[in-house]
Parts: structure tokens; C-alpha cells; sequence
């Protein structure tokens, strides 16, 4: 088992996008099971590849925590892509790993389509919708380069900004180890 830091607001990988996996290696697997330790250790429900400093198109998301989804079987998606978004949305609270302590309101399509690469190099499609949705939405959104600031209006953004700062100066404490920029 190993517990990687994970990169905080203000870190510059947060803000590239990575990129897709050609072919799937032994060490693409380790990684992937790095990522499932890193993300249960610091209670998350998702993970992107760039929170743990690794810039492939990777991200692993359990829900198996969260009341109703006991029987959720935690998922890896490889190079996803998002097909489509409802014009239904929903407004629901979200956290993230790369911002401690920042809990807010995103508005997101309550259903999706994505397609991915499973860990055997296989094209699997899917189709999400509520929470699992958001997950999805929210990690994806990791690969492109963006946070959850981008996607809230300017006057909630504005709020965020002191915590941000703070979040920047790495004035936070967290019960999981966070990497130096
Ligand atoms: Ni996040």
C-alpha cells in the first residue's frame, strides 16, 4: 500500500491537462492502485491522476462510503471522454481533495454518457447519473486543468478567495499528507 501527497490548490499540475495512455502498463496498474490507497486514506469518494502528481488520463472513483451505494464496485476510467450531459442540472455541495476545507454549491448535468478504457484496454461506455454523475464530472474536470472555482459564478468565487490564498500558502491542516508544490 502507498499513500501519495496529494497536490493542493496552487500547484501548477492541478492546472495542466494530462494526457491520454497509448498503451496500459504493470506500472500504469501500480499507479492505479497508489491512487485507490491515496484516496481511501484521505476518505475521498474520487481521485485524478494529476492530484498525485502523475499527468496521464486517469482517474478512480468508490462510492461504496456514501449512504445508498453500498453496493457500488469502485470503478477506474482510463482516457475518459464525456459523450453527453443532460440539460437537466443539479445544485449540490461539493468537496475536493485539492481544496481542504472548501465545501460549495456546483450546479452540474444530473446525467451523463461517458466512454473510457477499462484497465484491460477494453472501451467501455456508461451512462451515470446524481451523485455519480457529479464524481465523474468533478474528476474529469481535474484532467481538463480546472477546479471547482471554474465552475461557480463570480460571487461565489469571490468567497473562496481568501480560502484559496490560504489554501495556497499551504495554511491548512489536513488529515492526509499534501505535497509540497
Ligand atoms: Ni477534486
Amino acid at each position: 500500500m502507498a499513500i501519495i501527497p496529494i497536490t493542493v490548490f496552487g500547484n501548477k499540475i492541478l492546472r495542466q491537462k494530462t494526457r491520454p495512455i497509448k498503451s496500459i502498463t504493470d506500472e500504469h496498474i501500480k499507479k492505479i492502485k497508489d491512487m485507490f490507497d491515496t484516496m481511501r486514506n484521505a476518505s475521498g469518494i474520487g481521485l485524478a491522476a494529476n492530484q498525485v502528481g502523475f499527468t496521464e488520463s486517469i482517474f478512480v472513483v468508490d462510492l461504496k462510503g456514501v449512504d445508498g451505494y453500498e453496493k457500488f464496485k469502485p470503478i477506474v476510467m482510463i482516457n475518459p471522454e464525456i459523450l453527453l450531459e443532460s440539460e437537466e442540472t443539479e445544485i449540490a455541495e461539493e468537496g475536493c481533495l485539492s481544496l481542504p476545507n472548501i465545501r460549495v454549491e456546483v450546479e452540474r448535468p444530473k446525467q451523463i454518457k461517458v466512454k473510457y478504457l477499462d484497465t484491460d484496454e477494453n472501451e467501455q461506455e456508461l451512462e451515470a447519473e446524481d451523485l455519480f454523475a457529479r464524481v465523474i464530472l468533478h474528476e474529469y474536470d481535474h484532467l481538463i486543468g480546472k477546479l471547482i472555482p471554474d465552475r461557480v459564478n463570480s460571487e461565489i468565487k469571490k468567497k473562496l478567495k481568501e480560502d484559496l490564498e490560504k489554501i495556497k500558502r499551504k495554511e491548512i491542516k489536513t488529515d492526509y499528507p499534501i505535497a509540497e508544490d
